[in-house]
């Protein structure tokens, strides 16, 4: 089959190339992939991984050979997957890490979903969030674009921090802030993408009780917290990481569930086929997508 397999000298270091076969676990179903999505964690460090592995997490597509163990879908049943080894024409996905897609959704928002639209999903939900102000930073990126989404959709207050005013393009926030300008009173939860600097001056906007989570670090820049500066009166400030993606499925179908009725948008920004990689790649990197690139197989 072919796949997209990490190569460090091939552009975005990534090369369309024949792999083997994935061999399923008893526990595992094969997807016959149609659609695929970036992500900028597997962007970035695709470089680093070992040469000929097959890249990427997200897939769409249908279930070509069913898990052996009974669970799961049946031959034939469109799903989204999230998984090692996705941005292949074939992909083994533990039967708890699949969902279908339901009648009438598009297979590249499917694809767009299970990254980006799990780590905002889980994250809103550590804590209660009707009534709250939540501040989403990296905005218009794939996670910060569903993450305002599902905030509001939880009944928050929900401020969508931007890098500059192209970008708040198609974001429906109760406040779009370019950086942190303007936010002029305290947040209750940071759902922070970005890190570096900024992280450091959000901190100062959390309400006593408010939490942190840092799920990424878009700047790769350090974040500096002077001595004492995270000290602070009264109930405790937060700060916390994300990374859970343990048993997906039930989650990646209600994200499904909300797109089929028209209550998230997967927001793909940029959409092509896979040879095109290296393009979307850069695009990604370059913050020119407004929310997810998707690939086509076909
Ligand atoms: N913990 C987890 O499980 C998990 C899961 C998914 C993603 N992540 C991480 O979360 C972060 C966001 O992921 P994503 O897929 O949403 O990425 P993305 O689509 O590339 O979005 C990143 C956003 O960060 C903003 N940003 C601010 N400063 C930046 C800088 N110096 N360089 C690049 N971007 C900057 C950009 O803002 P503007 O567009 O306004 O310029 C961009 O919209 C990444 O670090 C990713 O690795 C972690």
């Amino acid at each position: 089959m072919l796949a997209l397999v990490v190569d460090p000298g091939a552009p975005a270091s990534l090369r369309l190339a024949e792999a083997p076969e994935p061999q399923p676990s008893p526990g595992q179903l094969v997807v016959e992939v149609s659609h695929i999505s970036l992500n900028r964690g597997e962007v970035t460090f695709a470089g680093s991984r070992p040469p000929g592995t097959v890249h990427g997490y997200d897939a769409a597509g249908v279930v070509a050979r069913p898990a052996a163990d009974g669970s799961g879908p049946a031959a034939g049943t469109p799903v989204a997957a999230f998984g090692a080894g996705a941005w292949a024409q074939r992909m083994a996905v533990e039967t708890s890490a699949v969902a279908e897609v339901p009648a009438g959704v598009d297979p590249a928002a499917a694809a767009a979903l299970p990254m980006a639209g799990l780590t905002a999903l889980r994250t809103l939900r550590t804590r209660d969030i009707l009534g709250r102000r939540v501040l989403v930073t990296g905005a218009a990126g794939g996670v910060g674009r569903f993450a305002v989404q599902l905030a509001r959709m939880g009944g928050a207050h929900v401020i969508a921090s931007v890098g500059s005013p192209a970008r708040a393009e198609g974001l429906e926030a109760d406040e779009i802030v370019i950086g942190l300008d303007g936010v002029d009173r305290p947040v209750d939860l940071i759902l922070d993408n970005v890190g570096g600097p900024q992280l450091r001056a959000a901190w100062e906007l959390l309400a006593p009780g408010g939490s942190v989570r840092n799920i990424g670090w878009a700047s790769g820049e350090p974040a500096v917290f002077e001595p004492y500066s995270l000290f602070s009166i009264g109930p405790a400030k937060t700060m916390s990481t994300f990374g859970d993606v343990r048993e997906v499925g039930p989650d990646l179908a209600t994200l499904l569930g909300f797109v089929a009725e028209g209550r998230l948008s997967p927001q793909v920004g940029w959409r092509g086929n896979w040879t095109e990689y290296d393009k979307a790649a850069a695009a990604l990197l370059a913050r020119t997508i407004p929310g997810k690139a998707v690939l086509s197989l076909a």
